[in-house]
């Protein structure tokens, strides 16, 4: 009888373990999951992207063992900003210029975002960099700057499909990882979350396979170990981003090393969404 007990004991346990292990283990590490949702260039008016925030925070109202951020476009910081402000749903910039003020068209300034409501800055997107033509001089400045706002920088870095298919994912990872933190301090770390992106990843539904990115992240908390030391590298944040969905996320995040996604397409229904906050929940 007794035997029958622990057993069935031992079983309820396996069984527990095995359905919390991705929040578990970010939980052993310390590092609560950071879940950022990347509109880019959607939604096209002020009205659909209320209505698309005010939808997603219901969703995902009490939700605090996760930390949740949207970044819409700048236009509809403010008016977003309005929707959430009193919610667990932070705001992001999806980009910042390096300089204060001054003549300089078109571009906004980290001041200017956080009197808006945000709290997170994306630099070093792939789309900023293949598009805008971002170097790594100017994303370290950009870094710099957020930090000293007193913001969180989401620094984005990732190779291409070039690069990935010469195996070349390291090196360029390291590369830009060392480039754009090259003038942030070990302190200054705390106000900085990485972002492995794969550029092949983007947008294209082909999601880098778990244990590849896996791999990945452990090799660039290896990096930030090197140049800040263990303890910084093993508080810092690494989300993943690239085709995640709510099918494929809890397969994502079980990874001892990824601490969270930044989601493109599938951040622009509150639905999809908000299942994806809510991976370690089924
Ligand atoms: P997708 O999720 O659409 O692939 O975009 C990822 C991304 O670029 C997030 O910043």
């Amino acid at each position: 009888m007794m035997n029958k007990v622990l057993f069935l004991v031992a079983v309820i346990v396996a069984v527990m373990a095995s359905s919390v292990k991705a929040f578990t283990l970010n939980m052993m590490s310390g590092r609560k999951p950071l879940m950022g949702g990347n509109w880019k260039l959607n939604p096209q008016t002020t009205k659909d992207a209320t209505s698309l925030a005010t939808e997603f925070a219901k969703k995902v109202k009490g939700k605090t063992d996760v930390d949740i951020v949207i970044f819409p476009p700048h236009p509809f910081l403010f008016p977003v900003y309005e929707k959430v402000e009193a919610t667990n749903v932070q705001m992001g910039g999806q980009n910042c210029f390096f300089e204060s003020d001054g003549a300089y068209t078109g571009a906004v300034s980290t001041c200017m975002l956080q009197d808006v409501g945000v709290k997170y800055v994306l630099c070093g997107h792939s789309e900023r960099r293949c598009v805008f033509k971002d170097d790594d001089t100017a994303i370290a400045r950009k870094v710099k700057k957020v930090i000293k706002q007193g913001m969180n920088a989401v620094l984005c870095f990732g190779e291409t499909q070039e690069e990935y298919e010469a195996g070349l994912n390291h090196e360029v990872c390291a590369i830009q990882l060392l480039k754009d933190l090259s003038m942030v301090t070990p302190e200054e770390m705390s106000q900085v979350v990485l972002a492995y992106e794969p550029v092949w990843a983007i947008g294209t539904g082909l999601v880098c396979p778990a244990d590849v990115a896996q791999e990945v992240h452990q090799f660039c908390r290896s990096v930030i170990a090197k140049k800040y030391g263990q303890a910084i590298a093993d508080k810092v944040i690494i989300q993943y981003g690239g085709s995640v969905k709510p099918e494929n996320v809890k397969e994502i995040m079980s990874q001892p090393d990824i601490d969270g996604c930044l989601v493109g397409g599938a951040s622009l229904t509150a639905d999809s969404f908000a299942k994806i906050v809510h991976f370690n929940d089924q």
